[in-house]
């Protein structure tokens, strides 16, 4: 069960955190992996990882937010059968405190790179006959979560844009949903928290920890674990759908 086994699949920011995990387990379950990153540097340990392993993987220079970068990267690749749009940005702030060009910044990686990625990579479905896509949302959309506006909007138009595709190739074999992660432990969450609350950073570790009503943060290999079911040939029958996982933060904090 769940073989990539003859699949192209592109990860974007494949290169740390959540996305190293998913290109890691694609690339072991058989999958031919392409790594989109900022730079070859920010890919580099996970190439070197997959390698080590005896895994196919290819890692490309690009920024998702750069609408030409993304189209050039995507034909280069060729036809795919996998797209996980990974790569995104954190961000702090409610409405008032959020400066128009973070704002921008943040729309600009986490909603028009989705939609670059998606663009550029229907044609390259359509020459694999179908395929199937994962956007990477987030518990921010679907709850308030404080001081995250910019960054919940964000995520809300991911989920949307997944019903979106979902509903437009459905037709052309082409399924597309979402997972919802609440807090995983990434360089993303360190990134923030030290950013962000200098000084304060094992307490910080500890609230964002017990956030979750199962008393932790999520691993990686947890969440890449979904993406490869939703996928897989497994999962034919799922597509329109977020996936929270999320250690009960929807349902069961309060
Ligand atoms: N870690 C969490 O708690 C959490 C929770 C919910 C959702 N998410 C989402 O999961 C995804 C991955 O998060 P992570 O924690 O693994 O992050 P991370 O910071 O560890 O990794 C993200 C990767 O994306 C790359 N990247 C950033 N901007 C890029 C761009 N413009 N072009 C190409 N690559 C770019 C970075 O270089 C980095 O390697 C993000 O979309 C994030 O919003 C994370």
């Amino acid at each position: 069960m769940f073989s990539l086994q003859n699949k192209k699949a592109v990860v974007t920011g494949g290169g740390s955190g959540i996305g190293m995990a998913i290109s890691a387990l694609f690339a072991k379950q058989g999958a031919e992996v392409h790594i989109i990153e900022l730079t070859e540097e920010s890919a580099k340990m996970a190439v070197d990882e997959i390698k080590a392993d005896g895994g196919k993987v290819f890692s490309h220079a690009c920024n998702v937010a750069n609408h030409q970068e993304v189209l050039a990267t995507f034909e280069k690749i060729g036809n795919i059968n996998i797209l996980v749009n990974n790569a995104g940005i954190a961000h702090v702030g409610k409405v008032d405190t959020t400066p128009e060009a973070d704002f921008d910044r943040i729309m600009n990686v986490n909603v028009k790179g989705v939609y670059n990625c998606l663009h550029a990579a229907i044609p390259q479905f359509r020459l694999s006959n179908g395929g199937v896509i994962v956007n990477m949302a987030s518990i921010a959309a679907w709850v308030g979560i404080p001081d995250r506006f910019a960054y919940s909007t964000a995520k809300g138009a991911v989920m949307a844009m997944t019903l979106s595709v979902a509903k437009d190739y459905i037709g052309e074999n082409i399924r597309c949903n979402s997972i919802s992660p609440a807090r995983v432990h990434t360089p993303f969450v360190d990134g923030f928290i030290s950013k962000n609350y200098a000084g304060k950073e094992a307490e910080m570790f500890e609230k964002l920890s017990q956030s979750q009503p199962i008393g932790r943060m999520g691993k990686p290999d947890e969440i890449a674990a979904l993406a490869l079911f939703l996928c897989s040939d497994e999962s034919g029958f799922v597509t329109g759908c977020d996936y929270p996982i999320d250690g009960g933060f929807i349902k069961l904090n309060n």
